[in-house]
């Protein structure tokens, strides 16, 4: 049996009777459980609790969402001017997550979660709608199979499940590490290409702390059960990075291992990054000052910053540094004392601005001021 059919195949079983065994510890808040319907809490497959970064007014998307757990407590974050859609491959977690819609709408006060069938590796491509269509054009031959492989392609181009730059926010809860590792890349793509510029990501996941040797890999138990797909630890921020994801991170790190197999250990992280906006590097003069403590330091575009010196960067990289809030106060931000005509790239790297060039500019992030 391949890994997809395995996945399947136990989260069908998950769907139907409480899989205690897939059960990971998570403190989910309290007060957003309390809509829930008890089914959906039992069964919970969760690793993380992703909704604590889901924000009023996002279009949240939930990759494996399974019963749905995660999508109704988002919901009730997102508020009126929000939505949550939940993709899932499976039909009995499908129709798990789908039993309670209307009784969670009635709740919440209006109908803002919806339920796809796709994977969440291609997530243009609108599984249910191909179904269909196979129903009418069943595949027998190598003809028929070319005639799917166009509708596939037309379909994800004229109509795609979810559209590029469409989503503030992608979740996740335990389900990166199902994905066959030969789709994991093309599934990180497809996180990058559905958000919207700036938008986050927040993936609750299982990682490694060594690399997962082949034989534990082909034990379709170990990866249905969320233990032998997982990324090693470092792989998993360096996929995020390659992919073109800015500010990627540990928000959360568990320091007890959930499961130790063979001498390595597997624990529960929670990985954040964000998509940077795509407007042009333009350099009116800007300059950023890390504050320290450490020496320096180097973001996810290769600048570095030593600590104290007034470092040039263009105005999209200024923002990014000091009001995205990925950097919390690191960076303090000089805005150009005499805004001059922008120049269409960004400054070498390691090039300083002086006092003079940045002196009486806006700050950004400096600390009150102070007479005394
Ligand atoms: C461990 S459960 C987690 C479910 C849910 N996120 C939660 O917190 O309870 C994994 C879910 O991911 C789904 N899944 C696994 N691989 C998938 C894929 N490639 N595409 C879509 N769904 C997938 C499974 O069907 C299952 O519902």
């Amino acid at each position: 049996m391949n890994v997809t059919s395995a996945v399947k195949q136990r989260y069908s079983e998950g769907a139907n009777e409480v899989q205690d065994e897939l059960c990971c510890p998570v403190d989910y808040d309290r007060d957003l459980l309390k809509l829930l319907p008890q089914e959906i809490i039992d069964k919970d497959y969760g690793c993380g609790d992703p909704s604590r970064y889901v924000r009023e007014g996002d279009v949240v998307l939930d990759l494996g969402s399974g019963g749905g757990k995660i999508c109704y407590m988002a919901a009730q974050l997102v508020g009126t001017q929000g939505r949550v859609i939940g993709v899932d491959m499976n039909d009995d977690m499908l129709a798990l997550a789908s039993k309670y819609q209307s009784e969670m709408a009635g709740k919440l006060g209006g109908d803002r979660v919806v339920f796809h069938k796709g994977y969440i590796q291609d997530l243009a491509l609108d599984v249910a709608a191909m179904e269909d269509w196979l129903a009418d054009n069943p595949v027998t031959d190598a003809a028929s199979l070319e005639h799917l492989h166009h509708w596939q392609a037309e379909q994800r181009r004229e109509r795609p499940l979810i559209a590029d730059n469409s989503v503030d926010l992608v979740i996740s809860n335990c389900v990166l590490n199902l994905v066959d590792d030969r789709h994991k890349a093309q599934l990180i793509r497809e996180i990058h290409r559905v958000l919207k510029p700036g938008g986050r990501v927040a993936i609750s996941d299982i990682v490694s702390d060594e690399e997962v040797p082949a034989h534990l890999k082909a034990d379709t138990e170990l990866w249905s059960g969320c233990i032998s797909g997982a990324f090693q630890e470092e792989a998993f921020l360096d996929a995020f990075r390659q992919a073109g994801f800015l500010g990627v991170a540990f928000d959360r790190w568990d320091s007890t291992p959930w499961k130790v197999i063979e001498g390595i250990e597997f624990r529960s992280v929670t990985l954040t990054a964000v998509k940077g906006v795509d407007s042009p590097c333009l350099d009116y003069g800007h300059a950023v000052m890390y504050r320290g403590p450490y020496a320096a330091v180097t973001d996810d575009e290769d600048h570095v910053f030593p600590r104290g010196a007034r470092m040039a960067v263009c105005e999209r990289t200024w923002r990014f540094l000091t009001e995205s809030g990925v950097y919390g106060s690191d960076f303090i931000g000089f805005a150009p004392a005499t805004p001059r005509e922008p120049v269409n790239f960004c400054a070498p790297p390691g090039t300083r601005r002086s006092a003079a060039e940045t002196r009486s500019g806006k700050v950004a992030g400096g600390d009150n001021d102070c007479c005394c």
